[in-house]
């Protein structure tokens, strides 16, 4: 997948230096002299606010199917939200599995499908409240899965969703973006909408098979499309604590990545599988579980570091 769009003229991410723009147009002095009642204080004052406003929008992807992305966005979306981040979680899965568990995808006029597909339709027609306070949702459904042939030929296909989520992301202090096992059309939708990428791997033979694919769509991304896209860290899931293999394949992952890995890593654990059966997360389906621990530990983590 090429990413092959020159930069706009307006730059593409939100940087410090169009922050500081945006605070030095509407600090304009309207007459001479004024300038002098904005002292450094007022300035850095505005400026958090302003830096406030902008949310962290992590894309957890991996090609390879199976190995916890959804559940991480799931537990992730819903520590987040439960410490009080507006948080919005994004599903752009056609497999709609995240979107499963915070509302019923039957009764849904749109999805992220139509968003990305069709300008007419925007985010703000999509979004849900679910019952998890501070958690919002934008759903997806089976139809996403014609998104790669529709978007065939159109120039901004990879911006779709940066463009789709410009006019909301305000009302946000998070967004998680939950994408298909796949590098294709979507993926690079999230890739390019988002500051930064969770990578979740799944502690098991031939755990780094495909890394190196994830890893090139990322450069090309950052290379042209979005330039300040971070990796966030790498997250070892589905880790058996018992098997040497599993200990073993853990420390091949932290030697690859090295810093780049979360010190959280999640257990294999039969409530976190049985959770979205239920339609919950893990903090209401088993709040005193090894998962809901290591997903809390997770969300502290992963505001420290973005
Ligand atoms: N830590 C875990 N322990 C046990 N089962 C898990 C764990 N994480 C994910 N699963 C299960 O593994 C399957 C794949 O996980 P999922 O999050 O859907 O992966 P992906 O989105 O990468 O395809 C699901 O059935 C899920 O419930
Ligand atoms: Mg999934």
């Amino acid at each position: 997948m090429v990413v092959d769009r020159p930069p706009p003229k307006k730059s593409v991410a939100p940087s410090k230096i169009q922050i500081t723009m945006r605070v030095d147009c509407r600090t304009l002095p309207a007459r001479r002299g004024d300038h002098d009642s904005i002292g450094p204080r007022t300035l850095s004052v505005i400026l958090i606010r302003f830096l406030s406003e902008l949310p962290v929008i992590i894309t957890i992807a991996n090609q390879k199917g199976g190995v916890g992305k959804t559940t991480t966005a799931i537990n992730l979306a819903s520590a987040l939200a439960r410490k009080g981040k507006r948080t919005l979680l994004v599903d752009i899965d056609p497999q709609a599995n995240s979107s499963i568990v915070f509302c019923d995808i039957h009764q849904l006029l749109y999805s992220t499908y139509d968003v990305l597909a069709d300008s007419q339709i925007k985010m703000k027609d999509i979004l849900q409240h679910t019952a998890v306070r501070h958690l919002d949702l934008a759903p997806a459904r089976i139809s996403l899965a014609k998104l790669e042939s529709q978007l065939v030929g159109e120039l901004d296909a990879p911006f779709r969703l940066k463009d789709a989520l410009a006019p909301v992301r305000t009302d946000y202090d998070v967004i998680v973006i939950d994408t298909p096992p796949a590098l294709g059309i979507a993926t690079v939708n999230a890739m390019v909408a988002s500051t930064h990428l969770l990578v979740p791997i799944q502690a098991s033979y031939f755990a780094l098979e495909g890394t190196d694919d994830l890893l090139e769509t990322f450069e090309k991304v950052k290379a042209r499309a979005n330039p300040d896209l971070k990796i966030l860290g790498v997250l070892i899931t589905l880790v058996d604590k018992r098997t040497r293999l599993s200990k073993d394949i853990t420390s091949q992952i932290r030697k690859v990545f090295s810093g780049n890995v979360f010190k959280t890593m999640i257990s294999k654990s039969v409530r976190l599988e049985e959770s979205p059966a239920y339609r919950e997360s893990i903090f209401t389906f088993a709040p005193d579980s090894s998962g809901a621990a290591e997903y809390f530990k997770l969300s502290e983590e992963v505001l420290h570091r973005a």
